[in-house]
């Protein structure tokens, strides 16, 4: 993972009430909270950002969104922007999850203008990318990611792609207790990173972080951090549970 910061993000997902929430982030703070040699992030449901962020603050652990909407403010009922989440106290906001490529029309088109507002309102994107099993099972794992990439992109500086992190999350390792191979993820990385220097050179290459997701847990994540060029882990229901993820940022 060569001189990249390790980066363990937790996505709650649509799990945990406000109290439930607290409950977590306290036990984080306590476990992981004073971590400094790995970026660590949680992003919990929106309802619940600012009682965590109340109890994150002064650890080191970075606040995120699930998603945004790509405008600012306006009459755009059940929709929140990223100067709500930067006011929220996150940092980062995920952007292009699977789920809501697969539940909520989300598409590259959309992931990109979703990206532009993040930058705009000064949150790191970390956009998900990833291919089904139909695609995996039919070659297309490559070009799926690629045009993901490509189009999610399109439009960016090589100064804002390096503000970004990448998350290659398969679809068919997302909750379902078949990871990758370490071997799996790291051929798909490497041809993410190889997709980067092309586009927009070897430093910014070098300097994006690219996560792995899909059933990450503190027995596999030791396999998955040892290989070139996977730099972290985005965590879904292993982050649910406050010693699971903390053994995850406490792979070393
Ligand atoms: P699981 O870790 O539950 O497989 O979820 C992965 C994920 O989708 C994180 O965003």
């Amino acid at each position: 993972m060569a001189d990249r910061k390790p980066f363990i993000a937790g996505n709650w997902k649509m799990y945990k009430t406000g109290p439930q929430a607290a409950e977590l982030a306290s036990r984080l703070k306590s476990l992981v909270g004073d971590i400094t040699d790995v970026d660590v992030m949680v992003a919990p449901p929106f309802t619940a950002l600012g009682v965590v962020g109340e109890i994150l603050q002064g650890s080191a652990i970075h606040l995120g969104g699930q998603d945004l909407f790509w405008e600012a403010e306006g009459a755009y009922t059940g929709q929140i922007s990223a100067p709500m989440l930067k006011a929220a106290g996150c940092s980062h906001v995920i952007i292009g999850h699977s789920e809501r490529r697969q539940y909520f029309g989300e598409t590259n088109e959309t992931v990109n203008r979703k990206i532009r507002a993040a930058l705009l309102g000064g949150l790191i994107p970390v956009l998900c990318i990833g291919e089904s099993e139909a695609e995996r099972e039919s070659g297309q794992t490559f070009s799926v990611v690629q045009k993901q990439l490509e189009e999610g992109l399109e439009g960016f500086s090589s100064d804002e792609i390096q503000k970004m992190t990448v998350a290659y999350e398969p679809v068919w390792a997302i909750g379902t207790g078949k990871t990758a191979t370490t071997d799996q993820a790291q051929e798909v990385h490497e041809s993410i990173r190889g997709r980067m220097e092309t586009a927009y050179g070897n430093s910014v290459a070098k300097a994006v972080r690219i996560l792995y997701g899909g059933s990450v847990k503190p027995e596999n994540i030791g396999d998955l951090m040892a290989m070139a060029d996977i730099d972290g882990a985005l965590v879904g229901g292993a982050s649910l549970d406050g010693d699971s993820f903390a053994g995850i940022v406490r792979y070393k």
